[in-house]
């Protein structure tokens, strides 16, 4: 601890590095990369309202991580706040170290205050953006940021190499305390108050009150390709982003090459990451260029309807011309409700599936899942008006309807050590008890089951999961996202899954492979993973609303026979409950 301030100073070198590619320790095996994540508060002013939060290192949005591709990633983690935390690396794969995967009494017991935990974890095969977050409660609200992965040393990207590399982290600004938020909703079974603003790397910009001065503006120059890193960080809303009068090129998602293709707008679910290029005009425009990014709305809930806006500015020699003269240019954004551009876009998403990066789509399946998502009710406390769709019942969430309740000792402990009584049972159904026209009118009873049941898989299954919206309190899209794997999106559709139809309409030769995937509001989507990564996998909605009513759920996977195929036993500094 002592000898902290001096080894921080190196690590931060080694980051501010890796981006201008002065790496001096050059090797192909990887290496190891030290951060040190101090968990405290700051006092941080948006919209005119300075507020205490929680922050890595007294930043918002928290540190880039940057790495290759083979590295190893040790990253220290000290909690001096008052809240129990755990920070969760969002897609990175934790082939065999589910101890580093972070999610709250799933793979760990939260670090409490003055409490350390190291995570320590190799990025295998993966190369793009993914970001890590805070996963407990709402705390990702402040405590998120970006994980940059470069290729191999030498190695190319699949597209030109960019000029610069920008990372765009979108967030949610709250006014008011969002674990306040939540756990007032939490109490009434109403839904949870909206935020105030979106953000860009932290600043909401100048379409809100007070916020002009807080504007991310991206200086670029004529006639040159940047790489932005667009991130999703927002808790409980899809978002459209769109630069005026440029058009972008999608290059990569959730780590994952795709094959390239133009599009003004894109979407990005909660969860998300999208990097895509960007061609800067060949002369000077004499104009500036808004980038905005607002939501895609599928539900009937309440949401912040409002605008993050950034500015891309061009840089001008000098004697340059004053910035507030020229014109600028706003981005057309689609209907709030746009479920077809919605579809169009993420039906464009192909994986590049080539000698150098193939799609090893599984071809067999083992074992058939069958799942629905989506909101249902549990009954308001006797003695308690709730403010639920009525007031005896409050808002929950489901997966089969089972409504995920957290258990009080990690999952990933209780199966290591053989100790799941009372923590978990391994009865989680793999289809609906009871069927239902699920993307039709609502049954009448909606109430949901509560439980904390995972699915047990045989090490190395060959799964299939059709995840099926459903209508109950309204269709609405969720962002479901799958810890420990990648998944491949074989087909997707509209209405009920039709076991014998839809399966012949799969696409199993380059389907986009991700880790979080929208389910479409009133229809469904099949997804393919091979199970060879033993631990405990949350996989839940990443509308954190969703998540926070239930909608979540865990898979156990087996060691394998091999000893390269068990998890190995926990570090010694894993918090205990
Ligand atoms: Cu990005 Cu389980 O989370």
């Amino acid at each position: 601890m002592e000898t902290f301030p001096i080894l921080f100073i190196a690590f931060l070198s080694i980051g501010c590095c890796i981006l201008s590619n002065n790496i001096v320790n050059a090797t192909h095996f990887g290496i190891t990369r030290h951060y040190k994540f101090d968990i405290k508060l700051q006092n941080v002013t948006r919209l005119c309202h300075t507020k205490s939060i929680v922050t890595v290192n007294g930043q918002f949005p928290g540190p880039r991580i940057v790495a290759r591709e083979g590295d190893r990633l040790i990253i220290k983690v000290v909690n001096h706040v008052q809240n129990n935390i755990s920070i969760h690396w969002h897609g990175i794969r934790q082939l065999r170290s589910g101890w580093a995967d972070g999610p709250a009494y799933i793979t760990q017991c939260p670090i409490q205050t003055g409490q350390t935990y190291v995570y320590n974890f190799t990025i295998v095969g993966q190369r793009g953006t993914l970001w890590w977050h805070a996963h407990i409660s709402w705390l990702r609200s402040t405590l998120y940021g970006p994980i940059i992965i470069l290729p191999k040393r030498g190695v190319p990207y699949p597209f030109p190499h960019p000029y610069k590399e920008v990372p765009l982290i979108f967030g949610e600004w709250w006014n008011a305390d969002p674990e306040a938020v939540i756990a007032q909703a939490l109490q009434t079974g109403g839904g949870p108050n909206v935020s105030d603003a979106y953000t860009i790397n932290g600043l909401p910009g100048p379409l809100y009150n007070c916020s002009a001065k807080d504007t991310f503006k991206l200086n670029v120059k004529p006639g040159k390709t940047y790489l932005l890193r667009l991130i999703n960080a927002a808790l409980n809303d899809e978002l459209f982003f769109s630069i005026a009068n440029h058009t972008l090129t999608i290059v990569d998602v959730d780590a994952v090459y795709v094959k390239p293709f133009e599009a003004d707008t894109i979407i990005i679910t909660p969860g998300q990451t999208t990097n895509v290029l960007l061609k800067t005009k060949t002369n000077h425009p004499n104009a500036n260029f808004l980038m905005m990014a607002r939501p895609y709305v599928t539900g009937n809930g309440t949401f912040d309807n409002s605008t993050v806006a950034g500015i891309l500015e061009y840089h001008y020699p000098k004697p340059s011309p004053s910035i507030k003269k020229l014109p600028l240019f706003k981005p057309e954004l689609p209907a709030l409700r746009d479920t077809s551009f919605v579809t169009n876009f993420t039906n464009k998403l192909k994986s590049l599936a080539n000698s150098q990066f193939p799609a090893n789509v599984p071809k067999h399946v083992d074992k058939n899942f069958f799942f629905t998502v989506g909101l249902g009710t549990n009954p308001c406390p006797k003695n308690q008006t709730c403010q639920g769709p009525s007031n005896t019942t409050m808002f929950a969430a489901a997966v089969n309807n089972i409504s995920f309740v957290m258990p009080s000792k990690a999952l990933l402990q209780a199966h290591f050590l053989h100790q799941s009584q009372n923590v978990y049972t391994t009865d989680f159904p793999s289809s609906p008890l009871i069927p239902f026209n699920y993307t039709g009118t609502p049954p009448n009873n909606t109430m949901v089951i509560d439980g904390t049941k995972v699915v047990v898989l045989p090490y190395n299954t060959s799964v299939e999961l059709v995840l099926q919206d459903t209508s109950i309190l309204g269709a609405e899209s969720h962002p479901l996202h799958l810890h420990g794997f990648n998944f491949y999106v074989v087909g997707q559709g509209f209405g009920n899954f039709d076991p014998k139809k839809d399966p012949a309409k799969y696409n199993l030769v380059d389907p986009v492979e991700r880790n979080t995937i929208g389910v479409p509001a009133g229809g469904w989507v099949a997804i393919r993973f091979l199970a060879d990564n033993p631990g405990v996998w949350f996989m839940h909605c990443h509308l954190e609303v969703h998540t926070s009513w239930g909608l979540k759920m865990a898979w156990i996977v087996e060691d394998g026979k091999l000893p390269n195929q068990k998890l190995p036993p926990p570090p010694s500094d894993l918090p205990k409950c």
